[in-house]
C-alpha cells in the first residue's frame, strides 16, 4: 500500500509515497537537465538584473568545497564544534580581507545574505519600539525597512526621508526637520533602487546632534564602494554597513557587516547580533568564498567597479537617445551600476519586464519614486554589474539599448530580438575581473559525469 505513514520497513513513519522503480533517479536527471537548460538560458541572455553577478571559478570550487558539510558556530578559536582548525584559518583570512578592502576596524562574515546582516543590525542597534529613520519604498527601499518585513519583525516604527526628486536623492532640510523633531536613536541609509549617493556628508551634524547613529545598507554598492566608485559610508559619518555580498561585489550569496567603531560594547553587541542571534551556522562554504571574492575584489575591483558605473552611464544615455523615458537625465543618469526607466507609455513595469524576458533580455519591473500604487510598477530597474563582467563595454551598451528600441518602439517580433540578443551575448561568455579570467561563465559543473540509474 502506498500512502503517508507506509514504508517498505514496515516501522512506519512519515517516508513519503514510495517512488516507482527508477522515479527518483529518472527526477535526479530530470532537474540537472533543468539546471543545464537554466544555464544555457543565462549563457545566451542579457542580464540586466542590478542584484545579480557570477561567481569567479576559484570561489566556485570552494562553494562545493567540503567546508559546505561542516559546522562552525561562534568565531575562530572560540567554537562549538570540533575540527574547525582550517574553518578558523580560512575565517581569519576573510575577516583580514574585509577590513583591508573596506579600510575599516571591525567585520563579521557570518551573517548568511544581506537580510540576515540587516535583522543582525536590527538586534544589535534597536529595542521593540523604537523609531528608526529609513527611506520609503516607493523611493526605492528594500522590503528589510517595511512592516512586512525586518524592521517589522522587531517593532519599529519607520521615519520616512523625504525625497527630493531634483537630486534623486534624500530631501535633505526636510529631513533635518523631521529628524530634530522625532529624534530617532538609529538612521539607515541605503537602497534597493539606488542610483544616486545618499546625502550622508550633508546630514551628519543633524545625527551627531540629536545623537542618531548612522547605519548604511550597502547592499548594492558594495563592490562600487569597495572600488572607490561610491560613497564611503564608514568614513562619511556611518558606524555600521550591512550587505550582501553578490552584487555589485561578484561573491556568493551571504552578508557581511562592516564597522568603524573601536567601541568594544557595540563591537559584541554586533558580533553576538549575528551569533547567536540570527544564525546558527554560518555557511562556511559561502564564507570561504566570499573570501576568494574579496581577494579578487583587491585585486581587480577598482576596474570592473569603474567599468560597472560607466556602463551604467552608457546605457541610460542610449537609452535616452532612443526616446526611453531614462530618469535622471541631468544628473548623467546614475552614478552606479542601476538605472530606472519609466516605460508606462511602453506598457508598464510589468508587461515590459514580461516582453524583455520573452526577447533573452532578463529585467525586473520596480516601483519607481512618484509611482500611486505599489501593485503597478511604473518602471523597469537595470543594472550592468553582469554584462560588465563578461566583459561588455560602452559599444555594447548601445547595442543593447538598440534591442530596446527595437522591440518596445518598433514593434519587432520577440523571437527575432532574442536572436539578436544572443548574437551579441554570444562574443561575452567568459568571466573577467578575478582569477581564472576566460573560465566559460555559465559552465555547468558536471561533477558526476552520467545521470543515475
Ligand atoms: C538594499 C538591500 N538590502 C538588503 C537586501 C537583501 O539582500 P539578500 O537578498 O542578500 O538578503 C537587498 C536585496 O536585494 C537590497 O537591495
Amino acid at each position: 500500500m502506498h500512502g503517508p505513514g507506509a514504508d517498505s520497513t514496515g516501522k512506519g513513519g512519515v517516508g513519503g509515497t514510495r517512488p516507482g522503480p527508477g522515479e527518483m533517479a529518472a527526477t535526479v536527471a530530470r532537474l540537472r537537465s533543468i539546471a543545464r537548460h537554466h544555464s544555457a538560458r543565462f549563457e545566451r541572455a542579457i542580464p540586466l538584473i542590478a542584484s545579480e553577478n557570477l561567481l569567479s571559478p576559484y570561489a566556485k570550487e570552494l562553494l562545493i568545497s567540503d567546508l559546505h558539510s561542516r559546522y562552525a558556530e561562534g568565531l575562530p578559536g572560540e567554537r562549538y564544534y570540533e575540527g574547525n582548525e582550517d574553518v578558523d584559518e580560512i575565517e581569519r583570512v576573510c575577516l583580514d580581507l574585509a577590513r583591508r578592502l573596506f579600510q575599516c576596524s571591525f567585520a563579521d562574515v557570518r551573517p548568511i545574505s544581506g537580510t540576515v546582516a540587516n535583522l543582525a543590525v536590527l538586534k544589535a542597534l534597536t529595542e521593540p519600539g523604537d523609531l528608526v529613520g529609513t527611506s520609503r519604498l516607493a523611493d526605492g527601499a528594500h522590503i528589510s525597512s517595511a512592516a512586512f518585513g525586518a524592521f517589522g519583525l522587531r517593532g519599529l516604527k519607520p521615519v520616512y526621508y523625504p525625497w527630493d526628486p531634483e537630486r534623486m536623492t534624500i530631501d535633505v532640510p526636510r529631513t533635518r526637520e523631521i529628524l530634530r523633531a522625532v529624534r530617532p536613536k538609529t538612521c539607515l541609509f541605503g537602497l534597493s533602487l539606488f542610483l544616486f549617493p545618499m546625502p550622508l556628508e550633508e546630514l551628519r551634524p543633524t545625527l551627531e546632534e540629536i545623537g542618531a547613529r548612522g547605519w548604511y545598507d550597502g547592499a548594492h554598492v558594495l563592490g562600487l564602494i569597495a572600488g572607490g566608485e561610491f560613497q564611503d559610508p564608514l568614513h562619511e559619518g556611518c558606524t555600521v554597513l550591512s550587505a550582501s555580498t553578490h552584487k555589485t561585489l561578484p561573491g556568493p550569496q551571504h552578508g557581511i557587516l562592516l564597522g568603524q567603531t573601536e567601541d568594544p560594547e557595540l563591537r559584541k553587541k554586533l558580533e553576538s547580533a549575528a551569533f547567536p542571534g540570527v544564525t546558527s551556522n554560518h555557511h562556511l562554504h559561502a564564507m570561504a568564498a566570499l573570501a576568494v571574492s574579496l581577494a579578487e575584489h583587491l585585486e581587480f575591483g577598482r576596474e570592473y567597479a569603474h567599468r560597472t558605473v560607466a556602463n551604467a552611464q552608457a546605457l541610460g544615455q542610449a537609452l535616452h537617445e532612443r526616446g526611453f523615458d531614462v530618469l535622471a537625465p541631468n544628473l548623467g543618469f546614475t552614478r552606479s551600476h542601476t538605472i530606472a526607466v519609466r516605460v508606462e507609455k511602453e506598457g508598464g513595469g510589468e508587461a515590459v519586464a514580461r516582453r524583455l524576458a520573452d526577447s533573452g533580455i532578463i529585467a525586473n519591473k520596480n516601483l519607481l519614486p512618484g509611482d500611486r500604487s505599489p501593485k503597478r510598477p511604473g518602471g523597469v530597474r537595470l543594472g550592468t554589474p553582469e554584462v560588465t563582467r563578461v566583459g561588455m563595454r560602452e559599444k555594447e551598451m548601445v547595442r543593447i539599448a538598440e534591442l530596446f528600441d527595437e522591440l518596445l518602439h518598433r514593434n519587432r517580433d520577440p523571437a527575432a530580438v532574442a536572436a539578436s540578443a544572443a548574437e551579441l551575448k554570444s562574443g561575452f561568455t567568459t568571466l573577467q575581473y578575478c582569477f581564472g579570467a576566460g573560465e566559460a561563465a555559465y559552465r555547468y559543473y558536471d561533477l558526476v559525469g552520467k545521470d543515475p540509474s
